[in-house]
């Protein structure tokens, strides 16, 4: 139960409620949401089936699950290509965290207080290019994981994830019902709910398979990790499903939270990273604004459950490359979390600054913490993500794989061939085609 309840906490986190609705935003709305509900169903389900699969099997970590189930082959390389990943994922992740507590700060000293929209899209571009607030905030966020990391509380994550995630999800229902009936949130709604094809592009394709990935922590083996701690008679399938659909509801609400509010407070939905940090305390102040104690209460319990739920992502990055150097490198485990901190952190402060001083510093017209985000979720994770499902379809003794999924031959045979096939043809050839699609091959 912990396992799982530990997987459920790296998958939900700040993609469902920062990067999926700025994505949204970015990508027109609601046939992107279409798009991404494909993914999840055709490549994040079979690939996390198959992550599990690979973790308890071999009951290690990412790496040298690889060795095990394929002794002597490249296969290794998917995993190290994970732990890779993991790392820069987490060198730019906590700077967003960074941003979740400057927000923390900022309800507990009650800075949102009569001030209107165009003044929180003020107040988060001169945090964000401050010289050193995003820094510190970013390392203190680091330290914060390195800590869990090395002090082995996990076991205290597990359980206050049990009582977090349920909270954090009534708050954003509860959230998502003051954003609806702001005036003027219907523009919003429809925005989420009427598809409009005619703007999916290649980039739409990509940016879905991309957040499919992140949001569900695939691709890196961070779930491979987590499910070598799995009972046996652990379902898989089950398991995969549940956690897929909590994700993906939390991501959704997180949606009908933003984009009503965005459109009642005339905020354009691709504002880009700053979108759920320039809309929401619009939410607080608009809907409880006669009540300034609710406003400032609901926006404080609100940044304290998103930086909590950023936490058991981080620490799910971190631990996926710490036990990685642990392990491979005999390395003490603290000596291995050290070198993770230091080294990430120095990643997270270059990202953290690429908003003020270094903000000179582009490639391909992206910053720095833009072109990590880039690069690792539309690139890195997909591409493990595609060779996951190979190694699983093609390579994995059908023994093992049916031993895994079925152990008690409870799962359903049509079920149990609907996941080789996607696995094998579907999952592969669509995740290639994305890719060529957005090369400009397939047109
Ligand atoms: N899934 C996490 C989130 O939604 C991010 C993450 C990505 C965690 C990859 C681990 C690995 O915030």
């Amino acid at each position: 139960m912990g396992a799982i309840l530990a997987a459920a906490g790296s998958a939900v986190g700040l993609g469902n409620i920062w990067r999926f609705p700025y994505e949204t935003g970015n990508s027109g709305g609601a046939a992107f949401i279409l798009i991404y509900i494909a993914c999840i169903l055709f490549f994040g389900l079979p690939v996390m089936i198959a992550e599990f699969t690979i973790g308890r099997h071999s009951r290690a970590n990412t790496a040298r699950a690889y060795q095990i189930l394929a002794p002597g082959t490249q296969w290794r390389w998917v995993g190290r290509w994970g732990v890779l990943t993991g790392f820069c994922i987490l060198g730019y992740y906590t700077v967003v965290a960074g941003w979740c507590l400057e927000y923390v700060i900022d309800s507990a000293t009650n800075a949102f207080a009569n001030k209107v929209s165009a003044d929180y899209v003020e107040m988060f571009n001169s945090f964000v290019s401050n010289p050193w607030k995003p820094a510190v905030l970013m390392t203190l966020f680091m330290l914060a994981t390195h800590f869990i990391i090395t002090k082995g509380v996990q076991k205290g994550i597990e359980r206050s994830a049990k009582i977090l995630m349920p909270v954090l999800f009534i708050l954003l229902l509860f959230l998502a019902v003051c954003s609806i009936t702001l005036p003027g949130a219907s523009a919003g709604i429809d925005f989420l709910l009427k598809p409009d094809f005619s703007k999916v592009n290649a980039d739409v394709f990509l940016s879905a398979l991309g957040q499919t990935f992140y949001s569900l922590s695939l691709g890196m083996g961070c779930l491979c990790t987590y499910a070598s701690y799995f009972r046996a008679d652990t379902k898989l399938p089950n398991t995969a499903l549940s956690i897929a659909s909590i994700d993906s509801l939390v991501a959704i609400l997180a949606g009908f939270i933003i984009f009503p509010a965005a459109f009642a407070v005339g905020i354009n939905p691709d504002a880009g990273p700053s979108l759920i940090f320039i809309t929401l305390p619009n939410v607080f102040t608009q809907a409880f604004g006669d009540i300034p104690f609710i406003a400032t209460a609901l926006s404080l319990m609100f940044y304290i459950l998103l930086s909590l739920a950023a936490l058991t992502s981080t620490i799910s990055m971190h631990e996926v490359v710490t036990l990685y150097l642990h392990e491979e490198f005999n390395l003490t485990r603290k000596k291995a979390a050290g070198i993770v901190t230091i080294v990430c952190g120095f990643i997270g402060v270059l990202c953290a600054l690429s908003f003020g001083p270094l903000k000179e510093y582009t490639f391909f017209g992206k910053n720095l913490f833009d072109m990590f985000d880039f690069v690792t979720a539309k690139l890195m994770l997909p591409i493990g993500g595609f060779f996951i499902a190979i190694f699983t379809g093609w390579f994995l003794d059908h023994k093992v794989l049916r031993s895994e999924l079925s152990p008690c031959r409870t799962l359903h045979p049509y079920i149990y061939r609907a996941i080789i096939i996607i696995l094998r043809y579907v999952a592969p050839a669509g995740i290639a085609m994305v890719f060529l699609n957005e090369l400009g091959l397939l047109s």
